[in-house]
């Protein structure tokens, strides 16, 4: 038991994906028995931990200049006689291992994205240990099975939109991704599992679940009959939990997007119409030297097919430009995929070299300069077509569950069905609550409105936006 003086402050700083921000607040569930309590100020500190993403090289090499200021922070508590522990965890760990050693000797401790359950026993062991204290296995038992407890009963996260790891790592091998090197195999959890934290984040005030997954759509977890189940019927059981509005899901791979998943979204309602569904590029070509293993065509089709069973739905992408062996033609070919599904938002970057992936070692890398040009003749596309699209939504008629307050209260902020911000001044709505708004103004990244209709009971709420469709 941890007496209340005993109490030491740990403070959490996320990069990356919301993969991270779900094990950043799994972090401090782990080290709150050993009276660590999450601080926002890093000087208050006793300790603190970098949660990395290795995705691209700009990622990695924001950690190591962070790890020199905290190195001289350090400095800075030690003459003031006090502990400062550093712990380094997530992907650059993993993939940096004993190499931090060398470029950062402030850190303590090296902890990959697998094993930070053991985070407790690792600070114990650096409070004696000369040296630095190492823990990049990828374990034959899943950290989600050694924190389940945890998971399913003490999870107090209050928010809203609420995240769940459903599944981790990745077995597609895109030839430019680092993620199954170091999030390792795939692997689903137990439905029984994920049913009980959604239960006790919506007890705590969910109203919106995003399962995510470095390809969620791989989801195969099993029922407590042994047998495997697919995501739709993941969701479908989550959609009969009462009092839960909104189900999405992210990242997934058109390859594994099933045909009972992709008829789920005409049959669940709550399953919201907006899909985040990367394709990367639109040329051929490129795509099999990506090792994607689908066409353009079969992105289209599945496109095709989902608008076909909820005709609403809204999609957002991942690009890469710039990819080895990228030509002028193959660029124009991703204009012009983007051109025809009109996405509602998309990321996009320049590909970006990872040492130990395939295309690290193809023919025929890109200039820098080009890479640049092409980002920013794709970006501007997009901004075209997500500034197109949120004018598209003006005077339309559209449910938004509010999640926070802004401009320091004056304001209230929800989201669309189709994941746009929306931002009205705050009069006696709640956070939690979902009204109909009539959208008045559209902006580059988000909308205006004006409320008027009085709050949608949950039970009642069919996401009354399916009958009206978005022109994008
Ligand atoms: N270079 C650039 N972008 C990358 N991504 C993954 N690896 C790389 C890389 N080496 C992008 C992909 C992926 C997203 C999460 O990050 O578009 O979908
Ligand atoms: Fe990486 Fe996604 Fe490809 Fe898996 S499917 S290798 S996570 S880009």
């Amino acid at each position: 038991m941890v007496e209340k003086t005993d109490l030491k402050k740990i403070f959490i700083k996320t990069y990356g994906c919301q993969m991270n921000v779900y094990d950043s607040d799994r972090i401090a569930d782990v080290m709150a028995p050993s009276g660590y309590v999450r601080t926002e100020q890093l000087e208050l500190a006793d300790m603190v931990v970098l949660n990395t993403c290795h995705i691209r090289e700009k990622a990695s090499e924001k950690v190591y200049s962070e790890l020199g200021r905290l190195a001289n922070l350090k400095e800075h508590k030690k003459l003031e006689g006090k502990d400062f522990v550093v712990a380094l965890a997530g992907c650059v760990a993993q993939a940096e291992g004993e190499e931090v050693r060398r470029r950062a000797p402030c850190v303590d401790i090296v902890v990959g994205p697998q094993t930070y359950h053991r985070l407790p026993y690792m600070v114990a062991e650096a409070s004696t240990a000369k040296n630095l204290v190492l823990d990049i296995e990828f374990p034959t038992i899943s950290k989600f099975d050694l924190m389940r407890s945890k998971l399913g009963s003490d999870n107090k996260d209050q928010s809203v939109s609420a995240y769940i790891t459903v599944q981790e790592g990745c077995d597609r091998f895109c030839n430019f991704c680092v993620v199954p090197y170091t999030r390792g195999a795939e692997y689903s959890r137990p439905m029984v599992d994920i049913l009980k934290e959604a239960k006790n984040l919506i007890d705590n005030g969910a109203r919106e679940l995003i399962l995510l997954g470095q390809n969620v759509n791989a989801y195969h977890g099993v029922d407590i009959d042994g047998t495997e189940v697919g995501l739709e019927i993941l969701i479908n059981n989550l959609s009969k939990l009462g009092d839960l509005i909104r189900i999405r899901y992210t990242t997934s791979h058109p390859k594994d997007m099933s045909e009972n998943l992709i008829n789920a979204h005409g049959k669940i309602p709550q399953l919201m119409p907006f899909l985040h569904l990367p394709v990367q590029s639109g040329s051929d070509e490129i795509l099999r030297l990506m090792n994607r293993q689908h066409t353009v065509k079969d992105y289209m089709k599945i496109i095709e097919k989902l608008r076909k069973v909820r005709e609403d739905i809204v999609f957002s992408s991942d690009f890469i430009v710039g990819y080895p062996g990228e030509t002028d033609a193959d660029f124009r070919s991703t204009l012009k995929l983007i051109d025809s599904v009109k996405f509602g938002q998309a990321f996009s970057f320049k590909y970006s070299v990872r040492p130990g992936t395939p295309a690290a070692d193809l023919p025929n890398q890109i200039p820098e300069e080009l890479k640049k040009e092409r980002l920013t003749e794709l970006q501007d596309l997009i901004d075209k077509q997500q500034r197109n699209f949120n004018l598209n939504c003006v005077n339309l008629e559209l449910p938004i569950l509010f999640e926070r307050e802004s401009n320091e209260g004056s304001q209230i902020s929800g989201r669309t069905p189709y994941m746009q911000w929306v931002n009205i001044p705050k009069n006696f709505e709640n956070i939690g609550d979902i009204y109909n708004v009539v959208i008045t103004e559209g902006y580059a990244k988000s909308l205006g409105g004006k409320i008027i209709k009085n709050k949608n009971k949950p039970t009642t709420n069919k996401e009354e936006s399916r009958s009206q469709r978005v022109t994008l």
